[in-house]
């Protein structure tokens, strides 16, 4: 028996070209592993009512991790009109399977690092090496939204201020989210060397639920007095990142503002084609490219693989197998370099599949 069991979900749209690059690379590092295929995405959507059908939640529950490729979601507009004519009008609605997976198994922590490699000419500047943690199981993403406001919430004081017609998205905030995932920024911090943790928010707008997430970040952070400790707001962060990201080092922050930021973060390194994630929780993780499905580019062997396999780098931190993971970041780092083999997004013409054999030769 192998020693690990890992479930790979290509998904769709390029999920499934970058997905067999990370194999490639895999096979090479030599992991002792067993890889399940797992049926995610929005073909299973269209012909099931679910993206995320109930065997593939069994599946994560009897491996050890998942690697991720990318899902396409839709509007409710379009992903109803999608469905299997037989399926319509019975009650399915779609939800992104990622947003549900982290809900589901309680993958609080999405660590995304973003770091210049050097001679990436993509870069936007030399020496960025960020590390963004988000909340990933609450904040905007609780799911809790209304096309129109029930009539019992008028009953509610503030409320009556509403608009009839207005759609509400509930934001939920708690203590003890809010101190799990700084928690984890600066436990993080501290085994990583790094020298300083921000928390991003908009406690000036939003004061009920910032309030919460920055109270459990004072709270945190006074237990970690040898790592420094700032704030900003969400919309100075952005202007500040690109005016001096040499200011910033790990930042952690809310669900929404995280997935925001950490885009910003991921394109002064060289674009969504750099971009790689991990969700984590307390047992469990699922690794992914921070990209979506890109359909146009399905199948054609052009996409830059690099992020999922830095992705699957996360991974192999994440089991224990340090040694592999530096060799195949070393790899990336020393393909970067040379600049020889480059996809399109680099200004090169490599594939894919290219791009990752060149990796795995480096291995
Ligand atoms: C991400 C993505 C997802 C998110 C989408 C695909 C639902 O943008 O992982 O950052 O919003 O979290
Ligand atoms: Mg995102």
């Amino acid at each position: 028996m192998a020693k690990y069991r890992i479930a790979l979900m290509p998904g769709d749209g390029i999920g499934n070209d970058v997905m067999d690059a990370a194999q490639i690379v895999l096979d090479k590092i030599g992991l002792d592993a067993d890889y399940i295929h797992a049926d995610i995405g929005w073909d299973f959507w269209c012909a099931e009512g679910d993206p995320l059908p109930q065997r593939t939640l069994d599946l994560m529950k009897e491996t050890d991790c998942s690697l991720f490729g990318a899902i396409t979601s839709k509007g409710k507009d379009v992903a109803d009109k999608e469905l299997a004519p037989e399926l319509q009008g019975k009650g399915y609605s779609y939800r992104s399977p990622i947003v549900r997976m982290r809900q589901l198994l309680d993958l609080y922590i999405c660590l995304r690092p973003c770091k210049a490699y050097p001679g990436n000419a993509l870069n936007y500047k030399d020496g960025i090496d960020l590390v963004v943690f988000r909340e990933n199981t609450e904040g905007m993403y609780v799911g809790v939204e209304y096309a129109q406001v029930p009539e019992a919430f008028y009953a509610v004081a503030g409320m009556e201020k509403l608009p009839r017609d207005a759609a509400i998205s509930f934001r939920a905030i708690t203590p003890g989210g809010s101190e799990r995932i700084v928690r984890a920024a600066f436990d993080y911090a501290r085994q990583h060397n790094r020298k300083k943790v921000t928390a991003v928010h908009k406690a000036n707008v939003l004061r009920q639920t910032d309030a919460v997430f920055m109270e459990a970040a004072r709270k945190v952070a006074a237990e970690f007095p040898d790592i420094d400790f700032d704030n900003a707001n969400i919309d100075a962060m952005g202007m500040w990142l690109l005016k001096n990201p040499f200011n910033y080092d790990v930042i952690v922050t809310t669900n929404l503002f995280g997935d925001i930021i950490s885009d910003l973060c991921a394109q002064m390194v060289g674009g969504l084609g750099f971009g790689c994630s991990g969700n984590i929780g307390k047992d469990y993780a699922v690794f992914e490219p921070t990209h979506g499905s890109a359909p146009k580019y399905a199948g054609q062997n052009k996409v830059n693989p690099i992020a999922t396999i830095l992705a699957a780098k996360m991974m192999l931190d994440w089991l224990g197998e340090g040694e592999k993971a530096t060799q195949v970041e070393g790899a990336v780092a020393a393909v970067i370099a040379e600049g020889k083999v480059r996809t399109y997004d680099m200004g090169g013409d490599s594939g894919t599949l290219e791009m990752a054999r060149a990796i795995a030769a480096k291995l």
